[in-house]
């Protein structure tokens, strides 16, 4: 799926994130598991990951996170009609966590659910909620990406367990007089499924004492092919959405991969072209976390002064699917209409 902007402008109005206290290290990981802080480091560039406490559920971090990016948006929960939550560890099965975080948000006449596509979450929620209030169905979106997926990692795995930590982030979407997003470019192949997935505890191989026992419950990852596959797309969805919208890579102001691993990041930035001063990493403190990598980016590019109004921001996810996504926005300064 591929497009640009129909001529009614929406933007990221607000920004929140939100990771737990609780920071693990590559040396702590080494006393769970056989390996080492100069492996870790050497393949991923990470070198820390934050992980949530017993008891702490992907709402715990993600409406932190959204009561953030609402005050800076000058909004509260009731002005909201549309709650879109990208993760793959909501809280339970069901109700969503959407729901659940609009009911603590007091956003009553919000339309709430989740969306599942794997690492890629946030960009093909963003691109959804984009979608809605360009038509004019929705007009105050926030769209939620984070994830937990310590609940979800074979702690006696070590080619996954180092690679990912917890993290939520928040933005909230409005019209704006201009600027936005310019377009959108999102893919799957779902023939790559079995590269990276979760076995059991859906309706092809529910829970049971086996699966338990055969540790099914669990992220199960061919690296090396995720690893081909992620840098093949990163480069092709930059490539396809700056065509798509009329732009080229020198136009681009701060490139906001996903962090999955710090050599697929240098592999995509070097053959795209984009100088490295221009591109966030924060892999090194997070790890990979998943639908929350991308806004948590957005939310260090923040801090930093490097999100300021009419700089062009390039952003791409891709993860499980597999699935892949870009956005390309200019950016505003609130401004919400
Ligand atoms: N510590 C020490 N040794 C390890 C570890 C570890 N944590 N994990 C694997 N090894 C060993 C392997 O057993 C293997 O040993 P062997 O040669 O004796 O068999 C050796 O290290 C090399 O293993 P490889 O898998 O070939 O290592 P590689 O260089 O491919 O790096 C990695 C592995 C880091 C997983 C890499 O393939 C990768 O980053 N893939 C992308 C995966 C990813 O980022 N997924 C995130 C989810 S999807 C997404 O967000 C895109």
């Amino acid at each position: 799926m591929i497009g640009s902007s129909n001529g009614v402008a929406v933007s990221i109005t607000g920004l929140g994130a939100r990771v737990p206290e609780r920071v693990m290290t590559n040396d702590e990981l080494s006393t769970m598991m056989e390996t080492s802080d100069e492996w870790i480091v050497e393949r991923t560039g990470i070198r820390e990951r934050r992980i949530a406490e017993p008891g702490e559920a992907l709402s715990d971090l993600a409406l932190p996170a959204a009561r953030e990016a609402l005050e800076a948006a000058g909004l509260e929960g009731p002005d909201l009609d549309l709650v879109i939550v990208a993760t793959v560890t909501p809280d339970m099965a069901f109700p969503a966590t959407g729901a659940i975080i609009a009911d603590q948000l007091g956003a009553k006449d919000a339309a709430a659910y989740d969306l599942s596509a794997g690492c890629t979450g946030f960009m093909y929620a963003v691109a959804q909620a984009y979608g809605m209030l360009a038509a004019g169905l929705a007009h105050r979106a926030l769209v939620v990406g984070g994830d937990v997926l310590s609940r979800i990692l074979d702690w006696s795995d070590r080619s996954t367990a180092v690679l990912f930590g917890d993290g939520a982030g928040a933005v909230v979407l409005q019209r704006v007089p201009h600027g936005g997003f310019l377009g959108f470019e999102l893919g799957a192949d779902g023939s790559g499924g079995p590269q990276l997935y979760l076995p059991a505890g859906g309706s092809r191989t529910p829970a049971t004492e086996e699966t338990v026992a055969d540790r099914l419950h669990f992220v199960q990852m061919n690296g090396r092919e995720v690893f081909k596959f992620a840098t093949r797309v990163l480069v092709s969805s930059a490539q396809a959405v700056l065509a798509e919208c009329g732009r080229t890579i020198e136009d681009v102001d701060v490139y906001v991969p996903h962090q999955a691993n710090v050599r697929i990041i240098e592999y995509a930035t070097h053959k795209l072209g984009i100088p490295e001063e221009k591109v966030i990493i924060d892999v090194d403190r997070y790890g990979n976390t998943s639908s929350g990598s991308i806004p948590l980016a957005l939310a260090d590019a923040r801090r930093e002064g490097r999100l300021q109004p009419g700089r062009l921001v390039l952003m791409t996810g891709m993860g499980a699917g597999l699935t892949w996504g870009s956005g390309l926005i200019e950016w505003t300064d609130g401004g919400g209409e």
